[in-house]
């Protein structure tokens, strides 16, 4: 039988973090395995916000490429391509944009709230707006089943299946509606305590070398109740020990746990745990990063590969939705 097909995508606007790796990345290598997976790199998305300033944009594809196949996504498993070099997507969105009505995209709660978040620049544009409807595209061009994705998402997905569902009914069965692929999993932390993400300045970095991962670790916000060794703390609403939970074992977990409620352990030790085991999960990506950093013509040849395949699968879809809109 074949397998069912399962994309999902990135944006390219920055490095990945440790909470994208346990979040969505290890997450997707699992999937490669039992799903016909196309995983994608959103550029155009990333213009949506970084519209005045996009000499970063190639650097940063490549970056989040590098981390992709660093932390196991396998292109003989998968097709990993990156969306500004598959066109098709682009004619799928103005399509969909004809058809889609205006309110279903103010009504969208990321569309708010973005603008309200990001006040440097303005959101006040049609592509920004349209953000879900390019989504949609994405998607839908592949005929996908499944989408792995953050709980974020639900409303863009929401958006496409609606999407879907309006084709449909005015021109005929062409697409059929996605789901999302939730992926329960305790966010990250960042240094500081809040949730890791690159806007708070709080992230461990994939490509962060062995010296500043440690650095940051060890700098990391601890329960402020133990200020000298002997005063006990609680593991509970400690940042560090929610990082124990996600990268340590379960003996350790109770090691550190009750050395600190009973002060019998400093903040210092219960870290080195935590930084052995973080490095255990880093070490097999720096050195693949390493690897491919030094052989750039293996990085271009996956996604030529990968851009071949993708083209070939949204040519199809795209065939027969001009041929059902009679165009
Ligand atoms: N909006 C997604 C994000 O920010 C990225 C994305 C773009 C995407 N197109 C997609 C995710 C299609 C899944 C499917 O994370
Ligand atoms: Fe946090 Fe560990 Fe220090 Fe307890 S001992 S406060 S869990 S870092």
């Amino acid at each position: 039988m074949a397998k069912q097909r399962v994309l999902s995508g990135m944006q390219s606007s920055g490095r990945l973090h440790l909470g994208n790796l346990v979040g969505a990345l290890q997450n997707w290598v699992r999937l490669q395995r039992d799903y016909d997976c196309y995983y994608f790199i959103a550029d155009w998305h990333s213009l949506t916000t970084l519209y005045t300033d996009t000499s970063l944009i190639r650097e940063n594809v490549k970056d989040v490429l590098i981390n992709w196949l660093a932390a196991g996504i396998d292109p003989q498993k998968c097709t990993i391509f990156i969306q500004s070099r598959v066109l098709e997507h682009a004619e799928l969105h103005l399509l969909f944009s004809m058809i889609t009505p205006l309110g279903w995209l103010e009504r969208v709660p990321t569309y708010k709230e973005k603008q309200e978040e990001i006040k440097d620049r303005d959101l006040g544009t049609y592509g920004f707006l349209g953000y879900p409807v390019l989504q949609s595209a994405d998607i839908l061009i592949y005929r996908a089943q499944y989408v792995p994705v953050g709980i974020d998402q639900i409303p863009h997905l929401e958006i496409t299946r609606e999407i879907a569902r309006r084709f449909n009914f005015l021109y005929g069965n062409i697409f059929p509606e996605p789901e999302a692929m939730l992926t329960e999993f305790p966010k990250l932390p960042g240094i500081d305590g809040r949730k890791m993400s690159k806007s708070y300045g709080n992230a461990i970095y994939l490509s962060d070398p062995p010296k500043d991962v440690e650095q940051k670790l060890l700098t990391m916000m601890t329960d402020p109740a133990r200020v000298k060794k002997t005063d006990p703390g609680e593991p509970e609403i400690c940042p560090v020990f929610t990082m124990h939970k996600i990268f340590s074992s379960k003996e350790e977990q109770q090691f550190c746990a009750s050395g600190c409620r009973t002060a019998g352990i400093g903040c210092i030790e219960c870290k080195r745990i935590l930084i052995k085991n973080i490095f255990g999960v880093m070490e097999p990506i720096w050195e693949k990063r390493n690897e491919l950093l030094q052989h750039p013509d293996v990085l271009s040849d996956i996604v030529e590969e990968g851009i071949k395949k993708a083209r070939k699968a949204a040519t199809v879809t795209m065939t027969m939705a001009r041929e059902a809109m009679r165009i």
